[in-house]
């Protein structure tokens, strides 16, 4: 009986450590982020991707809804086809799931930091660490380790997956559920990522001390760091 057990709990060891080692970096909500990124929180609460979730409510934009043939009294904040945009990591591991509190502890009912950075659990720690070693060393860290940690620097492709997300959208990895709101209804729903990317959706920017070197550099950086504010001290 002991022999079993061991062996028992000798295999469901092995399975914890499978897991541990092949588990996909999961969400971990904007409250972590702005632990550190506190600026960025607050000018990021006042767009509209931090208040996406209420557009799902019923009686919000009503006229909107009606032009796109939805039903402007109906509730769809537990509609599986219409979560996926307006909250972040929708059924992928630590995200948004049906019917948990939007705005609980993770606040991941939003299009949040991780719905445009990448899923955090892994590469939240590596920043503190970096910047400690940039104060203690001098030495930038390689930009690439983050993205082996699943931070993503892939923009374009992450604002398609929402916003271009509609039948006949250039968008090649379009697939249901659809976005209801394409240009067809409405020429303003059109995107164009050079235009999107400028506008105060995003947040604010800021003045990078480069604790990060090398590529993936974001092709907008350059510009964006020539007017970000400085954080102050
Ligand atoms: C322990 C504090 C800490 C946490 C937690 C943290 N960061 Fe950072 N982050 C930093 C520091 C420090 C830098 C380096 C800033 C600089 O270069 O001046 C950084 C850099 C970045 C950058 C720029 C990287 C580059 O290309 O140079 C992004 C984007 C970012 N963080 C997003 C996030 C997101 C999203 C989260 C939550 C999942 C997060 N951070 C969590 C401290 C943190
Ligand atoms: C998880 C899905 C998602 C991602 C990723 C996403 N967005 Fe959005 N975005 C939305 C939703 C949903 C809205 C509408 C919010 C509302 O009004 O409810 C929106 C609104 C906007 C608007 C305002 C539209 C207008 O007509 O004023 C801009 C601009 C925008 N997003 C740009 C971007 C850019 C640029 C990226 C990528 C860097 C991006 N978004 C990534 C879902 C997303
Ligand atoms: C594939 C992603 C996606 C899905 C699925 C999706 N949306 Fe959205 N939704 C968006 C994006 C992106 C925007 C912003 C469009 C813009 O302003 O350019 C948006 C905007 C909106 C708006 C605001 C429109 C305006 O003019 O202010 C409402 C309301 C909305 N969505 C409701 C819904 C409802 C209800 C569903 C489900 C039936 C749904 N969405 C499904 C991506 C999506
Ligand atoms: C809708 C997409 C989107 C969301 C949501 C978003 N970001 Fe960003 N973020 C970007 C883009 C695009 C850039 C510009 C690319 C660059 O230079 O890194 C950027 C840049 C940054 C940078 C680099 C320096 C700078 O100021 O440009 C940091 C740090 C950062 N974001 C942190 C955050 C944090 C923290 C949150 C959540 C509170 C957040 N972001 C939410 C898209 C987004």
């Amino acid at each position: 009986m002991k022999r079993f057990l061991q062996q028992l709990l000798g295999a469901a060891a092995l399975v914890c450590l499978a897991q541990a080692t092949t588990a996909a970096p999961s969400y971990v909500g904007v409250k972590v982020c702005t632990k550190c990124h506190d600026l960025y929180g607050e000018s990021w609460a006042g767009t509209v991707h931090a208040k996406a979730f209420d557009s799902l409510k019923a009686n919000t934009k009503a006229e909107e809804k009606t032009k796109a043939k939805l039903d402007p009294a109906k509730d769809y904040t537990k509609d599986k086809d219409c979560v996926g945009c307006h909250s972040t990591g929708f059924g992928k591991p630590g995200g948004y799931a049906l019917g948990k509190d939007p705005g609980g502890p993770e606040k991941l009912g939003t299009v949040g930091c991780e719905a445009c950075h990448g899923p955090g659990s892994d590469y939240r720690d590596e920043h503190g660490t970096a910047e400690k070693k940039l104060l203690r060393s001098q030495q930038s860290t390689p930009r690439k380790l983050l993205v082996s940690k699943g931070q993503n620097f892939d923009y374009e492709s992450a604002c398609a997956a929402c916003h271009l997300n509609y039948q006949g959208s250039p968008h090649k990895g379009a697939k249901a559920p659809y976005t209801p709101f394409t240009p067809a209804v409405n020429a303003k729903y059109k995107f164009e990522f050079d235009k999107a990317v400028r506008t105060k959706a995003l947040h604010e920017h800021y003045k990078l001390k480069d604790v990060f070197t090398g590529d993936p550099v974001p092709k907008v950086r350059a510009e964006f760091q020539k007017t970000a504010k400085e954080i102050p001290e």
